[in-house]
């Protein structure tokens, strides 16, 4: 092979790569509540180191979608591949894709009770070596290392949700799901909390968020996805949905 010919090789790759290679996707995916069929055929990618929102009315299927990714035994994955930088979730249950590098916060946050903040991320802590160091994820999260012996489920429901993210950090996350993070916080802890989802950003992490809050999630996502009926009504950037008003009332009522 030539100088030349090598040249357009590489150039031909480099073109090709994007679509391929994209640090999450999930393709053509079906997913199922025994006979109910709920997710339809959902395809998007996300970028590493990006933060994309998912969104959509109530009943939509962005629980049911995360719960597919996650690999939860329900809803049962029947159809679909899912991707996670160049591991194949599809082909793996929950503890493994959590060993891979998925992290699901659920909206009930599961915060232990009868431990302190500092037990609850040490027991998500897999092995020395892994995840994050306690000072580390404290340097991220004042909150908690303040109220570092309190028990766990004393804390406000803003500091709850920190210690469900500072837990998936522990566990070495590579991808971080989020179910409704701001469900019932007054606006200043959700600032809170975006500003340490995007510290966490800036450290390569890939995060999928889903939020009845669109306007808060928008302006914290780089990329949108819409689901309506279990499927995909719109893909794009962030900005796009900020500025479509069109968009947001037809399927997300803002
Ligand atoms: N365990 C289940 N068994 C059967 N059907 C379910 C189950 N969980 C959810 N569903 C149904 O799946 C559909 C999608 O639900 P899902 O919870 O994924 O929606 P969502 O977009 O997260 O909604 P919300 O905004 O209310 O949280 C709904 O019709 C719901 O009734
Ligand atoms: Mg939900």
């Amino acid at each position: 092979m030539n100088a030349v010919t090598m040249q357009a090789e590489t150039e031909n790759k480099a073109e090709a790569a994007p679509a391929t290679d994209a640090f999450f996707r999930i393709e053509d995916v079906h997913a199922y509540y025994g006979e109910s069929y709920i997710v339809q055929g959902v395809d998007f990618k996300v970028d590493h180191g990006r933060i994309l929102a998912l969104l959509g009315r109530n009943g939509a299927g962005k629980t049911s979608t995360l719960r597919t990714i996650a690999r939860t035994d329900d809803p049962q994955l029947r159809r679909g591949e899912i991707w996670l930088d160049g591991q194949p979730l599809h082909t793996m249950r929950a503890h493994q894709a959590a060993l891979a590098g998925v992290q699901l916060v659920p909206e009930d946050r599961r915060i232990i009770s009868g431990l302190t903040v500092e037990e609850n991320i040490a027991l998500a802590q897999v092995a020395p070596g892994h995840g994050w160091e306690l000072e580390r994820i404290y340097s991220h999260f004042p909150r908690l290392a303040e109220r570092r012996k309190q028990e766990g489920v004393t804390l406000s429901g803003g500091e709850q949700q920190m210690l469900a993210i500072a837990r998936a950090l522990a566990r070495d996350v590579k991808l971080l799901l989020l179910d409704e993070p701001y469900e019932g916080l007054a606006p200043v802890i959700v600032q809170e909390i975006e500003r340490i989802l995007q510290e966490i950003k800036a450290l390569g992490i890939t995060t999928i968020i889903v939020e009845q809050n669109a306007i808060a999630a928008l302006r914290l996502a780089d990329d949108a996805v819409i689901l309506d009926t279990g499927e995909v009504a719109f893909a794009g950037s962030a900005a796009e949905v900020l500025e479509n008003k069109d968009l947001r009332q037809e399927y997300l009522a803002v």
